[in-house]
């Protein structure tokens, strides 16, 4: 079992699993988020997907779950990655929260956020959510601040309430300031904790065979 690090990401190198190991491991850490297409979603792109997760194009940060049931750890298994682009994304809210000022973390808790997105893969619907809220298993500070989804294919729209003038753009700016972009090789397992993170994609550029398996795993107690 690969032990995860006070952080909440750990990555293994060269790991060869087959399906079945692949979902041994992620049931020793919890209960699988089972979706319409069952618990391991296969990410690879497809020419004219209708959800921009399966484009080539940038994802921007968000959080896994939003519009269903929010896992607390995301497993990824690289299968395949070559060439420039496809880097996954992460930033750590913990950490963003600590580089705040007293007077900033005020304004943060006071700011509520509205996502909406048409359904056009196994997700959609209408969330609002509180930016500042708190790990619910380690207690620490962590932000759902999910970035503006501005795609041809399913744009996830937000609403503000509350927060001065350029709000958004100063949050979205430290974002990429606690930023980890990892570069993916064929037999990276990385597992990572999807209360503390935010995690999005670059766009795949030449990366166009990229492919991995993600699997969610929920909180033991729902
Ligand atoms: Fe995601």
């Amino acid at each position: 079992m690969l032990s995860l690090s006070s952080d909440g990401w750990s990555l293994a190198k060269r790991v060869c699993f087959h399906d079945d190991e692949l979902l041994a491991l992620a049931r020793s850490y919890g209960p699988l988020l089972h979706w319409n297409f069952g618990p391991v979603m296969t990410m690879k792109y497809q020419k004219d997907a209708a959800n921009y997760l399966f484009s080539d194009e940038v994802v921007p940060f968000h959080w896994d779950g939003a519009f269903y049931k929010e896992p607390k750890l995301l497993l990824f298994y690289c299968l395949e990655s070559e060439g420039e682009g496809g880097e996954t994304t992460f930033s750590d809210t913990t950490k963003l929260w600590n580089s705040l000022t007293e007077v900033e973390k005020e304004e943060c808790r006071n700011v509520t956020l509205t996502y909406t997105t048409e359904k056009k893969a196994h997700y959609g619907g209408t969330i609002r959510v509180p930016l500042v809220q708190t790990h619910p298993v380690t207690g620490d500070v962590i932000l759902r601040l999910a970035e503006k989804v501005e795609t041809e294919k399913n744009p996830v729209t937000l609403t503000i309430e509350g927060g001065s003038e350029g709000f958004y753009d100063r949050m979205v700016r430290k974002l990429y300031e606690n930023m980890i972009a990892h570069k993916w090789e064929k037999g990276d397992l990385l597992i990572v904790d999807n209360f503390r993170y935010l995690h999005g994609r670059r766009a795949l550029k030449s990366n166009m065979n990229r492919c991995f398996k993600r699997i969610q795993i929920l909180p033991e107690v729902l």
